[in-house]
């Protein structure tokens, strides 16, 4: 019979039509098995999902936020009384700010030409001082080399004269443990136009400005000491004031706003953010300059190690929406069906009778004619005929053909070219 093979397999696959059909398997493995899959799944979706993770709320994880800082305290150091406007820079109260807790000064610096002060640029003789690379040290290098004091030469430089000594012993400011820190944070979740600050509403806060932040004692506090700041992120303070260091004060808000907005409160915590690099520590340069009276600039160099704090404020807000509860409704009733599939995979292939289960699963079923019908003559030019072939019904259909429908070989031709089997409709046969 020629007709058969004109037709690739793959067509006939694609013009085939699958349909579910349902098998009830009598089993307690597979039927418990079933069971507690979807009882599972279910579980997560309600217990973490929806409970934990709140996937019924719409979500704003864009806050927007401002910060203004005070710090307060006076300090001395070497011999003067230090208060703010001495100690924190910069002084507008932004949310990186630093206090300033050791200083070494260089005072009356003017342009001239004077000896190098660092080790580096030790010479003996100008042949020392030539071919070195000009930015390193504290000016441009003239090429001489020049006595510092009785015993040493370096080379000469012109720029700010007396250069810089930086490897002195200066004392700390130990006062700035006991400085206090005001934080002002407002916050606002545009996508539910919901604001909130970090002090309490006006006419409230009776104590403010009198309490001190605590971790539990006074978690909603926002004057902190910082000694605590320090001690809260793990740091010693003397340590940290002597090299500097970089400290982030984090306050969350993370906010249910499904519970009321009164619930919605900030959460302060600490970490130092510098501590992880090899250069630990924190220092930078200033100058201030002014004039003599003779006319010369002079300047008053101060090398600043002082503790950096960053104020970092992060949070999101949620509030019940139908769209993502639906979506993950839907999402939870699909997924109870991964059910299906793990214990199909058991009933299919571990499960004693596999071979048995199999059959009863898949089946194929060809077109149904009537098994009394006359064969009739194919139309010229039917969908799945080869046209110019003769093709003429080789076997009356009879309803025993039925036995020979679950994907035996022999049933494998296109739907067309094979009318004669045409009667496999299920087990039960054609009535
Ligand atoms: C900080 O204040 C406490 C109590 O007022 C005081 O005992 C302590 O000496 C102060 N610390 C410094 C470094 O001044």
């Amino acid at each position: 019979m020629p007709a058969p093979r004109r037709c690739p397999r793959w067509v006939i696959e694609f013009f085939s039509y699958e349909t579910p059909k349902s098998v009830v398997v009598r089993s307690w493995v597979v039927g418990a098995t079933h069971r507690a899959v979807q009882l599972l799944i279910l579980a997560y979706f309600i217990g973490w999902v929806f409970l934990h993770e709140k996937a019924y709320q719409v979500r704003d994880t864009v806050i927007e936020s401002s910060v203004v800082t005070k710090v307060k305290g006076i300090g001395r150091y070497e011999g003067r009384v230090l208060d703010t406007a001495d100690y924190v820079t910069p002084p507008q109260g932004t949310s990186v700010f630093v206090v300033v807790t050791k200083q070494i000064l260089t005072e009356q610096q003017a342009q001239g030409l004077c000896p190098e002060s660092e080790a580096a640029f030790r010479c003996r003789s100008d042949r020392d001082c030539r071919g070195r690379s000009p930015t390193t040290g504290s000016g441009l290098l003239t090429g001489r080399c020049v006595p510092y004091n009785e015993t040493l030469r370096t080379c000469e430089i012109r720029g700010w004269c007396p250069p810089e000594v930086d490897t002195v012993d200066v004392p700390i400011m130990l006062e700035a443990e006991n400085f206090t820190l005001f934080i002002k944070n407002s916050i606002r979740f545009p996508l539910f136009g919901f604001e909130k600050a970090n002090l309490p509403p006006p006419g409230a806060g009776g104590d403010l400005g009198r309490c001190r932040f605590h971790p539990q004692l006074q978690p909603l506090c926002p004057i902190l000491r910082l000694g605590d700041v320090v001690r809260l992120a793990g740091q010693d303070f003397r340590t940290l004031a002597a090299t500097g260091g970089v400290l982030a004060i984090k306050i969350g808000w993370v906010c249910d706003l499904d519970r009321g907005g009164e619930r919605c409160l900030p959460r302060y915590s600490f970490t130092r953010l510098d501590g992880l690099s090899r250069a630990t520590g924190y220092n930078f340069r200033h100058a201030r300059y002014h004039h003599c009276q003779d006319g010369t600039e002079r300047r008053t160099l101060t090398k600043a190690f002082g503790i950096r704090f960053d104020v970092l404020v992060y949070g999101h807000a949620g509030k019940f929406g139908i769209v993502p509860t639906l979506i993950n409704t839907v999402a939870a009733f699909t997924s109870i069906g991964v059910g299906t599939v793990l214990c199909d995979i058991i009933l299919l292939n571990f499960l004693k009778g596999a071979e048995h289960y199999k059959a009863r699963k898949f089946e194929e079923v060809r077109t149904w004619r009537h098994p009394l019908a006359a064969p009739r003559r194919r139309p010229a030019g039917g969908w799945a005929s080869a046209p110019g072939t003769s093709n003429p019904p080789t076997r009356a259909p009879s309803p025993l053909a039925t036995s020979a429908g679950h994907r035996d070989g022999g049933s494998r031709g296109c739907p067309g070219g094979r009318r004669d089997v045409g009667g496999t409709l299920g087990s039960k046969g054609v009535p």
